[in-house]
């Protein structure tokens, strides 16, 4: 009997608007494999750091990571999409507000916080058969993960691509706004000391800036295939 195809970790790294979702989710999909969003993790712990007014800029701050260790945050995979809880409430579209945008990319720069979160990224994703999108999945998280993508476009493309998805469901945001946001998300996500947003070494690069989503989903698959029949034959 033919052994079935190894479960490969598949790390997902890129910046803001490059497409990770996206593409994250129709590989998964495709290949039967769960899906984790680690920037939604980021994101609720930001709103809990709103509600809690405290302030999301204190790299040092002990409070933060206090908070990080007293939250529980569950990623659920569901027929419209994921579904992401803060402490049992769904907090799905809350957390794409520009305000928790930037707190996210705030609370981001604090080691302590990225260890916490880091590690419950490690436990969701340890059995294999996961597509995992972030910032430093493929340089922190699992630097020994079987495939590796970074994935990214230019920044005009990727504000595009924001502004529509806020369209598309009836938030009007100001197009010039958001480039300069993306790009001062940019600027903190690749100066800040802990992790910056790098491509590992032996990341494959895809420059989505040209390509449909179901493009770049077939190339990744692609590779995905090619890699779990390389490591069967090991
Ligand atoms: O991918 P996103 O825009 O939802 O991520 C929200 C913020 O979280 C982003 O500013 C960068 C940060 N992030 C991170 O530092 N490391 C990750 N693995 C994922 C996200």
């Amino acid at each position: 009997m033919a052994t079935p195809p190894k479960k490969l970790i598949i790390a997902i790294d890129g910046p803001v608007g490059s497409g990770k979702s996206t593409l994250a989710r129709h590989v998964a999909e495709i290949l039967g494999y769960v899906y984790v969003d680690t920037g939604a993790m980021y994101r609720a712990l930001a709103l809990k750091v709103l509600r809690h007014k405290l302030s999301p800029k204190d790299a040092d701050a002990h409070a933060l990571v206090d908070l990080a260790q007293d939250t529980r945050i569950d990623l659920r995979a569901e027929e419209a999409g994921q579904r992401v809880f803060l402490d049992g409430e769904d907090v799905t579209r809350e957390i794409r507000s520009p305000e928790v945008s930037q707190a996210a990319s705030k609370i981001a720069v604090n080691p302590g916080v990225r260890k916490v979160l880091v590690a419950e990224q490690r436990r969701a994703g340890q059995q294999g058969g996961v597509v995992m999108e972030g910032r430093d999945i493929g340089s922190v998280v699992f630097p020994d993960a079987q495939l590796k993508i970074f994935l990214t476009a230019s920044p005009e493309v990727r504000a595009e691509r924001r502004w529509r998805e806020h369209e598309q469901k009836g938030d009007a945001i100001d197009l010039q706004k958001t480039l300069e946001e993306i790009r001062e998300r940019d600027r903190r996500d690749l100066e800040r000391s802990t992790s910056p947003l790098v491509r590992a070494r032996d990341a494959v690069v895809v420059d989505s800036t040209a390509m449909e989503p179901e493009e770049v989903a077939r190339l990744v698959v692609m590779l995905a295939n090619g890699n779990a029949t390389a490591q069967r034959a090991h």
